[in-house]
């Protein structure tokens, strides 16, 4: 079985990638993951605010002087509590990319298109075969307009772009207007791949103890629907390779993916739950559902569920919602 595929100019044994998550965070998590067969592996994220604390602190040492440096030195056990910072980060990458054959993505976490942007180069230079920039951006203030927040998205675009040479991916959320046209005002601005989409942290509240809790759940296989018609909507739309993220959790889900037309389909819940090992069965099982339908290769499948171009594309969609009201209200819920 033919499943090789490109991913941003970045030649893929498959078309299964290991999403960023905590699988990531050691070099023997990531060669358990690109053992088990993985395409390519995205690192965890390493966050702006990680940056910056860095910055401040190396402003602060600076400003200190040699007569103070013990009293500079007490400002490290504060920022060792934290999160591992930049230094951590690219040295895991170098090291993973050393020890595995398929390509390690680094993966920036920012919303500002500020000097830390220059760390995109700082991964490239340890060994990141591509960026992925995870624009993890919920506009609370209410004052911000639609058309702000999406030039945040390319202003921060922009600035990664210019810092760096090997291929940018830009991971997003649904929530805009027009998603559609923002997709192609990244692929306009040189995204090289699209990844969606980002899932946000919804607090829930707990009535019991009278607190709002926020925690990352695992997704559910229905999530991957919203997703899965922006790529069929997308593909053969844009330059930008088209990867999908959210709710893979069988190998009926990564075929799904690539009927839509994604160039390459993500997968971290379904690792967490079952193990990084269990990609080797979502592949063993997308190879066994591509001879029972009689498909040789990934090419041959890709995008054919997708919006044909030439469409009109919101008829497209009206049409879909309408169809599928019908038919909820002819049967699917009836009789009361
Ligand atoms: C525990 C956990 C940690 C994650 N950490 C990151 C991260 O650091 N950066 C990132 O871009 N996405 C992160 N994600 C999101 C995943 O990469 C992925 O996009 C999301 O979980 C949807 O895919 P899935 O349905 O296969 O889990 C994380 C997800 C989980 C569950």
């Amino acid at each position: 079985m033919e499943l090789s595929t490109d991913y941003m100019g970045l030649a893929l044994r498959n078309p299964l990638v290991a999403s960023a998550s905590p699988l990531s965070r050691t070099v023997d998590g990531v060669r358990r993951l690109a053992d088990s067969g993985v395409g390519a592996v995205v690192l965890y994220s390493l966050f702006e605010e990680q940056l910056r604390r860095e910055a401040a602190l190396n402003a602060r040492l600076a400003d200190a002087g040699t007569e103070s440096f013990a009293e500079s030195l007490s400002y490290f056990p504060a920022v060792a509590e934290e999160e591992p910072g930049p230094r951590h980060y690219l040295s895991l990458l170098e090291r993973a990319a050393a020890a595995v054959e398929v390509p390690v993505i680094g993966s920036l976490n920012g919303v500002t298109p500020g000097g830390w942007a220059g760390y995109a180069r700082a991964m490239q230079e340890a060994g990141a075969a591509a960026i992925e920039l995870n624009i993890y951006y919920l506009p609370g203030d209410p004052h911000i307009s639609g058309r702000d927040v999406e030039q945040r998205h390319i202003d921060v675009l922009t600035r990664v772009k210019d810092a760096v040479t090997v291929p940018v991916a830009v991971k997003v959320g649904p929530h805009f207007s027009s998603t559609g046209e923002m997709a192609l005002r990244m692929d306009d601005a040189g995204a090289n791949g699209l990844v969606l989409f980002n899932r946000f942290v919804q607090p829930d509240i707990d009535p019991d103890t009278l607190t709002v809790v926020s925690t990352v759940d695992l997704s559910s296989q229905a999530e991957a629907r919203l997703p899965r018609t922006w790529i069929a909507l997308l593909y053969g739309r844009v330059r930008a390779a088209l990867a999908a993220t959210t709710g893979v959790e069988e190998p009926a889900d990564v075929a799904r993916y690539l009927l839509a037309g994604a160039d390459v389909v993500m997968t971290t819940s379904a690792l967490l739950r079952h193990g990084p090992e269990y990609a080797a069965v979502l592949l063993d099982g997308l190879s066994a559902w591509m001879a029972r339908k009689g498909f040789a290769a990934v090419d041959e499948l890709r995008g054919i569920l997708s919006v044909a171009p030439g469409t009109d594309e919101a008829t497209h969609e009206r049409a879909g919602y309408v169809g599928a009201l019908r038919k909820a209200n002819r049967s699917a819920y009836g009789p009361w």
